[in-house]
């Protein structure tokens, strides 16, 4: 498989495993139970520092090409496309509530709650488009050479959480979730820089 599918589809599968923290953490703020603010907020960051600006930049150069090859694909691709600036959109706001009751602002409960929930569904709903029409798709029609010339633009992986290398601003939010979910979520290579 080319290294750029197999990077956007493991970067899916971490991205949906702070998606599940993230929402564990808008259900305890729902039922009033302890939550972490300062969690959600790194988990926030990653989200919106990795998977907004550098996933979706993978995305992009692999889907503009499977757009020229496959014109069937054009309108959901496009779709797609709008679906990064909604999903950056949606996530910044939510940070900012979540930021807000960090530093003692008066926020809604329900307020924070909707929009959390919004933003986790609104990105699975995005990634399992990507995942079963558009991985699959370019899986079927990208060739070798079309894969390696991808590859060369998008550069390596950069994952400063789930990557080799896990950057300190993150660290936190690593020992958090090992914690909560154990030694899988660790990359077998991990050390903090
Ligand atoms: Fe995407
Ligand atoms: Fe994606």
């Amino acid at each position: 498989m080319s290294d750029l599918i197999s990077q956007i589809h493991q970067d899916h599968l971490n991205m949906a495993r702070i998606l599940k923290l993230i929402n564990s953490e808008i259900e305890a703020l729902a039922a009033e139970e302890p939550r972490n603010l300062e969690i959600l907020d790194d988990a926030m960051r990653y989200m919106i520092n990795f998977a907004d600006k550098i996933h979706h930049a993978k995305e992009d150069i692999m889907l503009s090409r499977l757009r020229e090859v496959a014109p069937e694909t054009r309108e959901m691709i496009e779709d797609i496309f709008a679906e990064h600036q909604e999903i950056f959109k949606k996530g910044t706001e939510f940070q900012e509530l979540v930021r807000a009751v960090e530093f003692g602002d008066f926020v809604l409960r329900d307020k924070i709650v909707a929009k959390g929930t919004d933003y986790v569904n609104t990105l699975y709903a995005h990634m399992s488009k990507e995942e079963e029409n558009l991985l699959k798709r370019a899986r079927e029609v990208l060739t070798d050479e079309d894969f390696a010339e991808l590859d060369l633009n998008h550069g390596p992986e950069v994952d400063p959480l789930f990557g080799e290398k896990i950057q300190k601003e993150y660290k936190d939010l690593y020992t958090y979730i090992v914690d909560q979910y154990g030694d899988d979520w660790r990359h077998p290579a991990h050390r903090v820089v």
